[in-house]
């Protein structure tokens, strides 16, 4: 049965309302159970997540880590791996057990960095139809920031890669704040590091780090890790190159957990979002990519290389051509090259300091694109801007002008827009695109100007900050925000966080799920046979009010949930 048999329309479900509850919350016909959450061993020689204590770091280094963010799934001879990043820890309720919530020793440091990376682990259905994590399968991994990983691509070996302890700037240990997540169609698992600063310090908290450092936040404070105190390479003032080694994609191979993933340098170094690939009609693979940061840009890599869906891609993000977007206000928009000729860097600065190359070129900022995701049904793309305070109030950190722009129209946009370009013939690797917004998010309820939000918003299905996006087999846009859920004021009616599906023929959306209590709802993926959707819920009680998924008493806990349909019909 296709979806519309089922139910009579292009959803296939009934919108839910906006609501403050602390659960899971799906139309009539569906159901959801908890697959993995923070702290699950992934061996069965770890001792299951102890309430009491939160772990420790041993048990967190093979156990399935915090605040899960993108994931994909993969199949291989009928076996089932998901690899799901897991950005950052919630440092209250990872050191909830611990006088004022701070760490006390270097364990919980220790344990804090284990709960950072990638989890990659095989799946299968129970007997009862329930997915489990397949503990002690030979496909299991823990990626943290202490694997082994090269450097690769046109950045590698030059001397701002190079540390006292990795004198050829090629191998750098691991991978932190893995925020959205890319798959490719040879089969890897593209991961990306987002706000790597936050975890650099020194002690002299007067120490000046240099302006390249301080365009990409980095600075002598931390944002509260104090991963310096533990190992010295987070320390900016003996290291100062070692931030260079981070903010960049990694390709991971999910079905060989000996393999070294390999920092993909091509393809930038920024606060990366996600990383969307999609072949472009002449063979090349094109990978959009967002930088989310307020007043930062959008970001197009396109391969040296064709691919070959019988030959061998292992390279194709080795080498290719970076470009930068900028969007002309008469519906128009262009591809800028980061060159040499252009920017006056060489190919390894252009991938190092991308956001300065940006900058020189006058690539359009933007309101911290977030997810973008690429109709699989048609040649267009879509990009979610989830917010900016700082639009029309103050430039980036380069400096840039941010006053509104065409894609960016409203001052101190606390709302957020989804952003939609259909490439020129047909073609992702065209250099010039229409462009138009697919929806302003906004309160119709509070507001009558720009405020209210575009004509497919209504007090039904309003929402704030979108956040992570993907794209169903059928060409139905599911939509995760990340935004304010006091649901007062601005955002009275809205509810907790939520996840909807659009229909970007239509321009329809509808919600389809309300989130527990302070958490962002991310993370999509399907199972092969579509029968199951996979959604992340981060960050759950991230103020101290939730205990989900367990309720009771229980320590909130970020996690992986299965939804489905109780007739067993196809999702999305
Ligand atoms: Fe990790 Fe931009 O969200
Ligand atoms: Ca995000
Ligand atoms: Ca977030
Ligand atoms: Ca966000």
């Amino acid at each position: 049965l296709t979806r519309e048999a089922q139910a009579g329309d292009r959803f296939g479900f009934e919108q839910v309302a906006a609501n403050t509850e602390d659960t899971i919350t799906l139309p009539d016909g569906f159901e959801w159970q908890t697959v993995v959450q923070w702290g699950d061993p992934l061996w069965s020689d770890v001792p299951e997540f102890d309430d009491a204590t939160r772990g420790t770091a041993a048990s967190q280094a093979r156990a399935f880590g915090d605040n899960n963010d993108g994931m994909a799934i993969f199949t291989k001879d009928e076996r089932t791996v998901m690899a799901i990043n897991n950005e950052y820890t919630n440092r209250k309720i990872l050191w909830g057990n611990r006088p004022e919530g701070e760490p006390v020793d270097s364990d919980d440091i220790e344990k804090s960095m284990m709960a950072h990376g990638v989890s990659v682990f095989e799946v299968a259905r129970d007997d009862a139809g329930q997915w489990q994590v397949v503990k002690d399968s030979d496909l299991n991994r823990r990626i943290t920031p202490r694997t082994e990983m090269d450097l690769t691509g046109p950045a590698a070996g030059h001397d701002m890669l190079k540390t006292a302890a990795e004198p050829t700037g090629t191998k750098t240990l691991g991978t932190w704040n893995n925020c959205g997540n890319g798959e490719t169609p040879w089969g890897t698992y593209l991961t990306c590091e987002e706000n790597f600063n936050g975890y650099f310090s020194t002690e002299d908290e007067a120490h000046e780090v240099s302006a390249e450092l301080k365009r990409y936040g980095v600075s002598s404070k931390d944002w509260g890790y104090g991963w310096a105190r533990v190992d010295d390479r987070f320390d900016v003032a003996k290291h100062p190159n070692e931030p260079n080694r981070a903010g960049y994609v990694v390709e991971i191979d999910p079905f060989d957990p000996t393999s070294t993933p390999k920092k993909r340098t091509a393809l930038g170094r920024f606060k990366h979002e996600n990383a969307a690939v999609v072949i472009a009609a002449n063979g090349k693979a094109v990978v959009y990519l967002g930088d989310d940061e307020r007043g930062e840009f959008l970001y197009k890599f396109v391969s040296a290389g064709t691919y070959s869906a019988t030959g061998d891609n292992t390279d194709l993000l080795e080498a290719g051509d970076l470009f930068v977007a900028k969007f002309h206000d008469d519906l128009r928009g262009e591809w800028l090259a980061l060159t040499p000729e252009k920017t006056g860097m060489s190919e390894a600065e252009i991938r190092i300091h991308s956001r300065q190359a940006a900058s020189h070129v006058g690539a359009t900022t933007m309101d911290r694109p977030e997810w973008v995701a690429v109709n699989p049904t048609k040649v267009e793309s879509y990009v979610a801007l989830t917010n900016n305070k700082n639009r029309g109030k103050k430039p980036n950190a380069g400096g840039d002008d941010t006053s509104v722009n065409g894609p960016n129209p409203r001052d101190r946009n606390k709302y957020g827009q989804i952003l939609r370009w259909i490439p020129d013939n047909e073609d992702h690797a065209s250099a010039e695109f229409d462009w138009n917004l697919f929806a302003l998010a906004g309160n119709p309820d509070v507001h009558d100007d720009a405020y209210a939000g575009s004509p497919n918003i209504n007090s039904g299905n309003m929402f704030n900050s979108p956040d992570g996006m993907a794209f169903d087999e059928t060409g139905l846009l599911w939509i995760q925000t990340d935004g304010k859920y006091t649901n007062e004021g601005d955002f009275a009616g809205m509810g907790n966080n939520q996840m909807l599906c659009g229909d970007t023929a239509t321009g329809e959306i509808r919600r389809f799920m309300v989130g527990p209590k302070e958490c962002e709802v991310t993370g999509a993926c399907w199972s092969p046979d579509r029968r199951t959707m996979f959604v992340g819920i981060q960050h759950p009680g991230e103020k101290g009010n939730s205990h989900f998924p367990r309720g009771g008493t229980s320590v909130p806990r970020s996690g992986v949930f299965a939804i489905s349909r109780t007739d067993g019909g196809l999702i999305g």
